[in-house]
């Protein structure tokens, strides 16, 4: 065998096992650098293969030729390896344990209180059967009032009692969330039971009062739907909201858009519905009434349902209840909150008490 097809022979030893052996993708280049780089043996050799015997020519070239081709394909084949081995190695050394506590540590937060009283409010009904929905808190003068039967000479149209957004005479920030009822009947047909949590706005500020509320509208409607579904409905919600014992009794009132109209009180949970505390002194949630106001119910009225006859509520032939209530004066209620201002007051002393 010529010499230079030996050199060549051991290059290919030399340089495969080498290659084998390379431990990462730097050694890796390293190598492909010194046994096929513009300075290396292999392809000079390559280069001079003109000046050998004209016999030698061709079989030291076809050698050579294969020599750096086969060292190439491994120089790949290994990269590859190397660099899936990297990545995997980065891979893990780089995870990031998102539950490892944070440091210094901070304490668990938790829901607002108001948060979780609507979510337990939600609850309850969920439990009922009803179905939770939302809507806009911008509304058309048509959804907040008009569909809900408003005459054109009602208060609450006035500026003075409802925010109109600048430069428009027939959008408003939501009086309450009875604009939903109209809403979702507008998207299906009879049988309905839905609760509409959300936000409503008033100008109205005080201890009891504030610019932005927030309520939980119900509404049930099919046919041969009596007041009395309404009234075994809220019993159901107040023993669930304030206890086993409790009682619920409804007055007469008014609302536009029920007839009849009630308000509905709830036994006083502080004193049993006696009137009296433990120590013979006047109770001083209900003020010794034995009942506490939680909210303006009543059966739909049909003129309500006249603007959506046409999706399967002819007011000859369903019926229906409707309740609204206040999630922020349920809350005062039932923790004994003394002023409505601390909900929004962001204070983690008030905060920290509840969840
Ligand atoms: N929307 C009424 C309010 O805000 C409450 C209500 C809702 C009354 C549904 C009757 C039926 O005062």
């Amino acid at each position: 065998m010529s010499q230079a097809l030996q050199r060549i022979d051991e290059l290919r030893a030399e340089a495969e096992a080498a290659v084998r052996a390379a431990l990462d993708t730097t050694a890796l280049e390293a190598l492909r650098v010194r046994f096929l780089g513009r300075k290396a043996e292999l392809p000079n050799l390559l280069r001079g293969v003109a000046q050998l015997e004209p016999a030698e020519r061709g079989r030291v070239g076809k050698a050579a030729n294969e020599a750096r081709q086969a060292l190439e394909r491994l120089i790949t084949d290994r990269g590859a390896e190397l660099e899936a081995q990297e990545l995997q190695e980065r891979l893990s050394a780089d995870r990031v344990d998102v539950t490892l506590p944070g440091a210094p540590v901070r304490p668990v937060g938790r829901h607002h209180l108001l948060t979780r009283t609507r979510r337990e409010i939600e609850d309850i009904f969920a439990g009922l059967g009803f179905r939770v929905v939302e809507g806009p808190e911008v509304e058309t003068v048509f959804y907040n009032f008009d569909a809900l039967n408003h005459d054109a000479t009602h208060p609450a149209r006035s500026r003075s009692d409802t925010f109109y957004v600048a430069g428009r005479d027939a959008v408003v920030l939501r009086t309450h969330t009875s604009p939903m009822q109209t809403r979702s009947m507008e998207l299906g047909p009879p049988p309905i039971q839905i609760v509409i949590p959300g936000r409503v706005y008033r100008r109205d500020s005080d201890a009891t009062h504030s610019p932005q509320f927030h309520q939980v509208e119900g509404l049930a409607v099919d046919v041969d739907i009596t007041l009395a579904d309404l009234k075994g409905t809220l019993l159901a919600f107040a023993r669930a909201m304030f206890g086993e014992d409790r009682q619920v009794r409804l007055r007469p009132h008014f609302f536009p858009f029920t007839e009849p109209s009630v308000e509905v009180d709830v036994s006083c949970f502080l004193c049993g519905g006696t009137g009296l505390l433990a120590d013979g002194g006047r109770c001083t949630l209900c003020k010794g009434s034995a009942w506490i106001e939680i909210l303006g119910a009543g059966m739909v009225d049909p003129n309500v349902f006249e603007h959506v006859r046409e999706h399967g509520y002819d007011p000859e032939r369903v019926q229906g209840y409707a309740f609204g209530m206040g999630i922020d004066r349920i809350a005062m209620l039932k923790h004994g909150v003394p002023d409505l201002r601390l909900l929004f007051d962001n204070d983690l002393r008030f905060l920290e008490q509840f969840g």
